[in-house]
């Protein structure tokens, strides 16, 4: 049976009631935005002949992806994070700000606090054995093609089976996590693992929503980067291994054309023996162009849910 109540004055007066309308205190912004979330939802309800059995499985899915701390894992495979992506191109376009090595999202698994070093870090713990040494480097520019010297390059991957430290117990603390700074040209270069590509876990609740929509929750191999410099606009990007089957099939659409990067095997000792390696490497170069501001909240990443953010900003603070 199909009723629609959705328009009558009972349910538009209901809403301003629940949206807290009639009420001195509360945020304005926060009641005029849940009360256009309420009527589009309900709106929803009334057009599809949403059943109570539907509304209430809903409210269990929600309950499952809060209870793994996962609406930050579903956020991308819905596109939100890169639609946030696609407003700040927008916006920097708008105030002229465009140029530079182009933004993706950050993604859920950062973890604050990683080792810093000037000009090169070794990033892996040596643990995994059976993994690709990649030899990771890298020269941070302006927009006129000038180095840019004590740039603040963080970098953090995935292991060779796709897994993230912290996230993952089994890896020791900061693996694959470090922050380098650049040198007096503008360089930095790190020796770690050539990452796997990352999967949603099997079975979750991001994953069984993604399952309803026929979808994948697949990610290519890929490495996240935050670049920061004084008078330079923050960058949060990430570059995507290329030849993997998902770097255009990423179910986080992350992957932009610019950043998909083609790893060199290097098979000749001489080289390895340069860099202080035993065998073949694959080295993967990624250059960084830094647009330039004054605003200093353009220098500086968005605040969200970060793991030890809060400790790390809070021991600082006792310093
Ligand atoms: C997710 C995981 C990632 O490693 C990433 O870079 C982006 C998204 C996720 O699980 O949603
Ligand atoms: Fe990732």
């Amino acid at each position: 049976m199909s009723v629609k109540i959705f328009d009558t004055p009972e349910v538009q007066d209901f809403l301003k009631t629940v949206a807290g309308f009639d009420q001195d205190g509360g945020s304005e912004r926060g009641k005029q935005i849940m009360h256009r979330l309420l009527s589009d939802l309900y709106r929803l309800v009334d057009d599809y002949d949403v059943t109570p059995e539907e509304f209430w499985s809903s409210v269990s899915v929600l309950n499952a992806l809060g209870e793994g701390t996962q609406f930050g894992l579903l956020a991308p495979g819905l596109g939100f994070d890169h639609y946030l992506d696609m407003r700040m191109d927008a916006e920097d376009k708008q105030r002229g700000l465009s140029g530079g090595t182009p933004r993706t999202i950050e993604g859920p698994l950062y973890v604050a606090g990683a080792p810093e070093a000037e000009g090169f870090a070794r990033m892996d713990d040596g643990t995994d054995s059976d993994a690709e040494v990649m030899w990771l480097t890298g020269q941070v520019r302006d927009v006129d093609g000038q180095p840019v010297a004590g740039a603040k390059v963080e970098i953090w991957h995935a292991d060779s089976k796709g897994g993230y430290s912290f996230f993952d117990p089994s890896q020791s603390e900061y693996n694959l996590r470090r922050t380098i700074i650049t040198d007096s040209e503008g360089r930095y270069t790190a020796r770690s693992i050539i990452p796997s590509g990352y999967g949603v876990p099997e079975g979750c609740a991001t994953d069984q929503v993604l399952k309803l929509l026929g979808r994948h929750g697949q990610r290519p191999a890929h490495i996240h980067y935050f670049i920061s410099a004084p008078g330079h606009k923050h960058l949060t990007t990430q570059i995507n291994l290329a030849d993997d089957p998902y770097t255009f099939d990423d179910f986080a659409f992350a992957t932009r054309e610019e950043l998909v990067i083609e790893g060199k095997r290097i098979e000749d000792p001489a080289e390895a023996d340069k860099r202080g390696l035993e065998g073949p490497f694959t080295e993967v170069v990624f250059d960084v162009e830094l647009a330039r501001t004054d605003a200093p909240e353009l220098q500086h990443r968005h605040k969200r849910p970060r793991a030890l953010e809060s400790e790390e900003a809070a021991s600082q603070a006792k310093v």
